[in-house]
């Protein structure tokens, strides 16, 4: 996909120009209504698609949430055309994660900030992946919202790469660098290396599109040892506190979804009374992108 290629900017910038002509404004302009989530009609599927095309994301809405016992995810994701599922270690047999305090299928993970109520800054998942097998797209699925919290913010990783290209160039290019971005190994209680060290660029490209490759936080992570890298990551970080380019905010409420190809998103810290049911989303990322049209 040449136009992400620094070299090639009359693609680019007809890329550009398609890209932010008509682009969406409103959360609810990327909301979808599904009827029944194991059946999705030929509609529903091209106006996912085609949200995902243009924003790289859309929302879904289930019209009869308490007719849905099961986790819709696995269908709907199938029928959209995606299925190189993410097997990672929280995950259940399926590759389903069930995001709830104390959710985690794999013990050592239970404290892990996703199974937990606190907020999580800006972020794509699986930053940690090698830097050849990315996750690509990430679903998630609300069962039981939180009683208080848990809102999401969602940026189109795209826009960022936009700004910084039209504005900051030096900055792209350094965050580009194979070794803009490291994430040190992750031990396990005896010193084994669970995770080896992983570094990678935070913008690459393939055929099918970009991919942005972030975390906004500041402990176990390295980032390239120059000022070039540093004053990048700070441009990205002012990106997201002036709120520009557009970010959509919103909670995922019972029997919504977000379907995507890993956006940058955040989650708000949530609370439920000590008695009360608790938070239920599901989360499933894959290796393929979504597709473009059916
Ligand atoms: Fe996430």
């Amino acid at each position: 996909m040449s136009h992400f290629s620094l070299d090639h900017e009359a693609d680019y910038q007809a890329w550009k120009t398609q890209k932010l002509t008509d682009y969406p404004t409103r959360l609810a302009d990327l909301v979808v209504e599904v009827r029944d989530p194991f059946d999705l009609s030929r509609g529903e599927v091209e106006a996912i698609l085609s949200r995902c095309a243009k924003t790289n994301m859309a929302l879904f809405c289930l019209t009869h949430p308490e007719r849905i016992h099961q986790n819709p995810l696995p269908a709907m994701t199938a029928r959209l055309g995606i299925s190189e599922i993410d097997h990672n270690l929280g995950a259940d047999g399926e590759g389903l994660s069930s995001l709830t305090p104390g959710g985690s299928k794999h013990a050592p993970f239970a404290h892990y900030i996703p199974y937990r109520e606190a907020a999580i800054g800006w972020h794509t998942d699986g930053y940690y992946n090698p830097a050849n097998h990315p996750v690509q797209a990430l679903c998630l699925y609300c069962e039981r919202p939180a009683h208080e919290g848990g809102e999401n913010d969602l940026l189109d990783h795209d826009l960022v790469y936009i700004q910084l290209r039209d504005h900051h160039p030096e900055a792209l290019d350094a965050l580009m660098r194979p070794d803009a971005m490291t994430i040190p190994a992750r031990l396990e209680n005896d010193g084994a290396i669970a995770r080896p060290e992983r570094s990678g660029p935070v913008f690459s490209y393939t055929l099918s599109g970009l991919h942005m490759r972030f975390t906004n936080r500041v402990k176990s992570i390295r980032w390239r040892d120059d000022d070039a890298t540093r004053q990048a990551v700070e441009i990205v970080r002012g990106l997201f506190a002036a709120k520009e380019p557009i970010q959509f905010r919103g909670r995922l409420e019972k029997g919504w979804g977000l379907i995507s190809n890993n956006v940058l998103h955040t989650r708000a810290a949530f609370s439920d009374p000590p008695e009360a049911e608790k938070r239920v989303l599901y989360r499933a990322r894959f290796f393929d992108r979504l597709p473009r049209t059916p």
